[in-house]
């Protein structure tokens, strides 16, 4: 037997059950008075004996939604789960992989190390921020990828599209999808001051004149990251500006920053448990192609 597990608000769960064929168990939630969480699952009997998929993302409320997790899993090992395997398409606090300042922890460590604690046996992310994360994962962990599916759709009506990394660590990801699609990628210089969040650019010769640049990244957070490399790339003769990214967690006025720097299209998966309606923004269903990849993975 093989089954879903999701809390309630993500779609996700139940998306991909019905795409693998498997059996959905819902979750019951609630908080009590003084705020303290309580999950239950609806039907523990389909759950014994099972190999379980919990599928739960980690925004909004992140720590609420990584506690949620955590309970949740011990939830389905209680009730007899043959093995757990956690799909977590938004891994919070992945960008604090490393002690970048001493005295900081490493976060990324913590967040996989407590899902494998509480009975998770296998960790899957979409587009994790970095492998490195994974590393921690005491047992099998896979990183799916959707950008090759995000790529494929934004440069669909695009005549000689760059690809363009926004910082350093971004590239790898750009440059293998660029070749699955024969296209040109380059990089932006970024520097990010570890204290105060500010964000700088140095300056690169690109090669982007007349040409419709399109940023990857994989997460979009305050937009400062792609707000500035868009202008740079405009600045450099880029004659339109679109975003593809995984997660898109536009914080604030993230929306507003991105725009007014002249980009004119985002491009964003499904991965979070909210959406951002705008006249900007589009979100493309990647379900279809996370369930084929799953499917291969788990040979189910
Ligand atoms: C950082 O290296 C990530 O890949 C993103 O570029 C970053 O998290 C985006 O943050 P923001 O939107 O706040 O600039």
């Amino acid at each position: 037997m093989k089954v879903v597990v999701s809390p309630p608000g993500y779609w996700l769960g139940k998306e991909l059950s019905r795409l693998l064929g498997l059996d959905f168990v819902d979750v019951l939630e609630k908080s009590f008075p003084d705020g303290e969480l309580y999950v239950r699952i609806a039907q523990p009997d389909k759950v014994a004996n099972a190999d379980v998929i919990v599928v739960s993302t980690f925004y909004p409320d992140q720590d609420r939604a990584f506690l949620k997790t955590l309970l949740l899993i011990d939830a389905v090992k209680s009730s007899g789960a043959n093995k757990v395997i956690a799909l977590v398409p938004y891994l919070a606090y992945s960008r604090q992989d490393r002690v970048f300042i001493p005295g900081e922890p490493v976060s990324s460590c913590v967040i996989v190390e407590s899902l494998r604690a509480v009975g998770a046996e296998m960790l899957v992310t979409v587009d994790v921020h970095s492998p490195r994360t994974l590393e921690c994962f005491k047992g099998p962990s896979t990183n799916i990828t959707v950008q090759d599916v995000l790529i494929r759709h934004a440069i669909r009506d695009l005549d000689n599209p760059v690809l363009i990394a926004p910082d350093r660590g971004a590239l790898e990801r750009v440059t293998s999808i660029a070749k699955t699609y024969g296209l040109e990628c380059d990089h932006l210089v970024k520097q990010r001051d570890r204290v105060t969040g500010q964000i700088t650019y140095s300056p690169k010769e690109l090669n982007v004149s007349g040409r419709e640049a399109v940023i990857v990244d994989d997460i979009i957070s305050t937009g400062s990251t792609i707000a500035e490399s868009a202008r740079i790339l405009l600045k450099g003769g880029a004659k339109r500006v679109i975003v593809v990214a995984t997660h898109g967690l536009l914080v604030d006025n993230a929306l507003e920053r991105i725009t007014s720097a002249g980009v004119q299209k985002v491009l964003l998966a499904d991965t979070l448990a909210v959406r951002h309606l705008h006249p900007t923004v589009e979100y493309i269903n990647t379900s279809l192609a996370l369930a084929s990849k799953l499917r291969e993975l788990l040979n189910w």
